[in-house]
């Protein structure tokens, strides 16, 4: 039987335009940016269904089509792969179609995470929730909600996940401030601020893209101002959940996350996570190294 569990929605903001991709992204989201042979949002879909969420909001933006169509059926080309026999590819893309419940709001204006993750209000409703980010990939061997959603049994509130970072990046995450709890890797979360300047940030504790929030964050985006960036920002919102009472919704935790993630949020991070997560495949990756030393030997 499974566990009882408190979180049973996730919400997938995918309304991002993409910019440090352009021209890839002028017509296709960049969550569709294909990681070898799968779109980086599939990677991200198959890890909450993994966790046991099979309920996913996807937050978009004008560009859904060819990510609704990913996780549809196609008949054509279903018709076409069994009458050649692809027996493997066949499965490989019927299975798509019934991975997740997958429903979809649009955000209208892309004014920041905050808003984005303000558009789940009505599906969300009054249940905690996780938010999974795009652009970080999470290793399958490694996975992170399964602690989270525990944590937030445990403690309840919102949980965050945060990583160490060398202290030149912190400046390009979420950062907070912590102090220890008496469960292993599992503190509590005393400020947070997004995107701190050099020299600023108060830990080398990286927020990374998965979240369970508790759902009085809706109430607070709603009057949350843009922030860094002159985005309406999450991490701001989570700030203030900080102080509000237990009884209220309060409370932040976090799970320090001490496993293989892989960003593919910027050019150089995205081709590294390429070629990461070929090198571990067991269909390409003896082939890939080989060729990549000889290559790199030229
Ligand atoms: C977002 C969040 C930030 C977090 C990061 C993780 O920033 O705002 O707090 O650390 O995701 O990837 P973005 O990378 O979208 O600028």
């Amino acid at each position: 039987m499974e566990k009882s569990r408190s979180v049973h929605k996730a919400v997938i903001p995918v309304a991002g335009l993409g910019t440090r991709f352009l021209p890839a992204t002028k017509a296709t989201p960049k969550e569709m940016l294909p990681v070898v042979d799968k779109p980086a949002i599939q990677y991200v879909v198959e890890e909450a269904v993994a966790a046991g969420v099979k309920d996913l909001l996807f937050v978009t933006g004008r560009n859904k089509d060819t990510l609704e169509n990913h996780f549809d059926h196609a008949p054509n080309l279903e018709r076409t792969l069994a009458e050649r026999g692809a027996n493997d590819l066949y499965k490989s893309v019927v299975e798509l179609a019934d991975l997740a419940r997958i429903h979809y709001v649009r955000q209208g204006n892309p004014l920041g995470l905050g808003h984005a993750v303000g558009m789940a209000k009505e599906h969300v409703g009054d249940e905690p929730f996780a938010v999974l980010l795009g652009d970080d990939l999470v290793d399958e061997r490694t996975p992170i909600l399964p602690k989270m959603f525990e944590t937030q049994t445990k403690f309840g509130g919102t949980v965050l996940a945060l990583m160490e970072v060398p202290s030149d990046q912190i400046h390009l995450y979420g950062c907070a401030a912590i102090k220890e709890t008496n469960e292993t890797d599992v503190v509590q979360v005393t400020s947070v601020v997004e995107k701190p300047k050099a020299g600023n940030a108060p830990s080398n504790y990286a927020v990374i893209g998965r979240y369970v929030l508790d759902p009085a964050i809706f109430k607070i985006l709603e009057t949350t101002q843009p922030g860094a960036g002159g985005e309406i920002q999450l991490t701001d919102a989570i700030a203030k959940l900080i102080d509000l009472p237990t009884a209220q919704g309060g409370g932040v935790h976090a799970v320090i996350f001490r496993g293989k993630r892989y960003d593919t949020g910027d050019k150089l991070s995205y081709l590294k996570s390429v070629v990461s997560i070929a090198l571990d495949r067991k269909d390409l990756g003896d082939d890939l190294r080989t060729w990549l030393k000889s290559y790199l030997s030229e």
